[in-house]
């Protein structure tokens, strides 16, 4: 009887409540059912295959003497799709992907920092053979090593646990960063690869947009005129600009806006779905005249059909 109310309980927290237990506020955990494929350059996709596969080759590598190389680091500008990557890989080995917020585990008295640290990589050795571990924002913990004073004193003693615990740990862990050049030097070498993230090149931009437009089914001609002036677009901009269009096909209708304008259609998203203010130089679509964008709104043969 206490057998089966353990098997009760067990059941009714399942295996991914017990894993957000064990992390608790430090961590958020992201299911395999939850996660989407991104789309990414040849070069990063397949530094991120060798990974999932030297991850599944544990066995077989540990009886010729070797550890699997397990430790990815994922760099590049934000939106460019390194969470949805993680999360991606990890389902593809049917675990949960935990999401560390490195923010998170600084604390401002002293000591305390290396305290969580420890604590999370407790957690995470306690389910090392149930999850992927994702250190998101590594940099806030693992910033390049400054002069002496107090903070940094702090600083590298919490840098040098870190460091520690991720070398003794035996989940596959994956971080990212998008300030790579403000990493520990140490702290880069402790991953086995480092995966430069990048924003997409044309190819790249083509598909997302055509991902994110879906059920819309704008001819491939559109797609090149957009992929082409979108250079410099992260992903995640990519997809607010179809949605954009999407939302208008829906909404318009309903509040009386003309929903055949094309011009005025896409100059009322390209100012409320905008890049990051620091990125310079802009991609073509936000820096070109009105006038100009007029002219493209022209050739979108907007509004487009929904795919059968
Ligand atoms: N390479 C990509 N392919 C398709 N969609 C992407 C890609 N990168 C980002 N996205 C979209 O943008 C959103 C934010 O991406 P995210 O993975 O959080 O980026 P990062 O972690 O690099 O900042 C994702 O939820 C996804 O919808
Ligand atoms: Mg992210």
């Amino acid at each position: 009887m206490r057998g089966l109310q353990r098997e009760l309980a067990a059941a009714e927290i399942g295996p991914a409540q017990v894993i957000r237990n064990a992390f608790g506020d430090m961590a958020d955990v992201l299911l395999p059912s939850e996660s989407e494929e991104p789309i990414l350059a040849p070069g990063p996709r397949a530094a991120l295959f060798q990974w999932l596969a030297e991850i599944r080759a544990k066995d077989e590598l540990e009886a010729v003497g070797l550890k699997p190389s397990h430790r990815a680091l994922l760099y590049g500008p934000p939106g460019t799709g390194k969470t949805t990557m993680a999360h991606h890989l990890a389902a593809r080995l049917g675990l949960p992907l935990v999401c560390v917020r490195s923010e998170g585990l600084i604390d401002k008295y002293l000591g305390s920092t290396g305290q969580n640290i420890g604590r999370m990589m407790d957690a995470a050795q306690e389910h090392a053979n149930e999850i992927v571990l994702f250190i998101d924002e590594i940099d806030a913990l693992g910033g390049k090593r400054q002069q002496d004073s107090g903070a940094s004193q702090e600083r590298a003693n919490s840098l040098n646990v870190l460091l520690r615990r991720i070398e003794l740990l035996d989940a596959p862990v994956l971080a990212a960063t998008n300030r790579q050049d403000h990493l520990d030097t140490a702290l880069w070498r402790r991953f086995h690869l480092q995966i430069s993230v990048d924003l997409p090149g044309i190819d790249e931009r083509f598909a997302i947009l055509k991902r994110y437009v879906h059920p819309f089914a704008p001819t491939d001609d559109t797609l090149d005129l957009l992929a082409g002036v979108t250079e410099g677009c992260s992903p995640a901009l990519l997809r607010g600009l179809m949605e954009g269009f999407k939302r208008a096909a829906i909404i318009y209708p309903k509040i009386k806006r003309d929903l055949n304008n094309a011009p005025a259609l896409l100059e009322q998203i390209v100012s409320s779905v905008a890049p990051p203010p620091e990125l310079e130089p802009k991609p073509t679509l936000w820096e070109i005249k009105p006038t100009e964008r007029a002219k493209i709104a022209a050739q979108l043969a907007w509004p487009w059909e929904r795919a059968a």
